[in-house]
């Protein structure tokens, strides 16, 4: 198997080199029953190469935030800038329910981007065999997503919006379907790759443990319309390993998020005389915005 360097990076920049800058951002949704306003305003930078967490309640617009970076959706206030690199595919969207082509082999559902991009073929059949070997795909070449396990449904999905080299990668809770145990090796693995092929991540989960492992930072969403309520710096260096959960940091770091994450994006939404007794958050992690 080629190496990426070997085939060449054609347009793509210095891993890394794209930086999202998103001030005032709204978005709200016309419903039978009126404005809905789904997020924000919402202000957040993304640094380059970095691997940012958002977490929050369901509903509160998160997948809209990303949907709005990925130009799949216009803002209805404030903006959004990305600065960039190169000249190559800005973004590439990895989506909970895979968002692979049924019709289409596992083969056909990784080239399809290089395909409609306009690689020459021979460049692209490269390409394509590179991430099928990387991710553990090549013996289901010819196999189609319904012969396919939901963890290799989801590693077609993540082949698929890595071979078009994007600078940015958004992720919408891409592990949330998968096992716990499938879902511990595909953390390791994304790990494993993204300390390979650094790039612009963000990346959306429900799971706190799963934000601490994979984050630089996490960034913590108020209830719908979503803000930004907590903002935590994720101090392990790299490369890490899922081993890093055994650490006591690492759990008062999930520690830290939960708190407050429970207070501020839950903390309304539990009557009262229900809401459970929540330890002072401890303030090792957090940073003032
Ligand atoms: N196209 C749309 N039309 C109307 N309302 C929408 C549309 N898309 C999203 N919404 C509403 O906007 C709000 C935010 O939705 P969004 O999908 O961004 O939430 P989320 O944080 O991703 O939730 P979850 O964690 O459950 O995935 C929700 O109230 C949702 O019903
Ligand atoms: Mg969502």
């Amino acid at each position: 198997m080629a190496t990426l360097d070997e085939l060449g990076t054609g347009s793509l920049p210095a891993a890394g080199s794209a930086r999202i800058t998103v001030s005032g951002l709204e978005r709200h949704f016309e419903t039978p029953d009126g404005l809905l306003q789904a997020l924000g305003p919402l202000d957040l930078e993304v640094r380059d190469g970095e691997f940012l967490c958002i977490v929050g309640p369901s509903g509160c617009g998160k997948s809209t935030f990303l949907r709005v970076a990925a130009g799949l959706l216009d803002p209805t206030g404030g903006e959004m800038t990305v600065e960039r690199g190169g000249t190559g595919p800005l973004s590439a969207m990895v989506f909970q329910d895979y968002s692979i082509f049924p019709w289409k082999t596992v083969e056909q559902n990784v080239g399809f981007g290089l395909e409609v991009g306009g690689r020459a073929p021979a460049d692209a059949d490269a390409r394509t065999e590179y991430w099928l070997e990387r991710l553990g795909l090549a013996q289901f070449r010819r196999s189609y997503p319904s012969e396919l396990s939901g963890g290799m449904r989801q590693r077609v999905s993540i082949a698929r919006a890595l071979v078009v080299e994007p600078e940015i990668l958004l992720m919408d809770e891409p592990f949330a379907a998968l096992d716990a145990q499938l879902r511990m090796l595909m953390q390791d693995e994304l790990l494993a790759l993204w300390q390979e092929h650094r790039r612009t991540v963000v990346f959306i989960t429900h799971n706190l443990d799963e934000a601490v492992l994979l984050g630089d930072r996490v960034i913590v969403m108020s209830r719908r319309p979503g803000r930004i309520v907590g903002e935590f710096e994720v101090p392990f260096t790299r490369p890490r390993t899922a081993d890093l959960r055994g650490s006591g940091e690492f759990a008062a770091l999930e520690q830290e998020i939960w708190v407050n994450l429970r207070s501020e994006a839950y903390g309304a939404a539990v009557p009262e005389p229900e809401r459970p007794v929540v330890p002072a958050a401890r303030g090792l992690f957090r940073r003032n915005r």
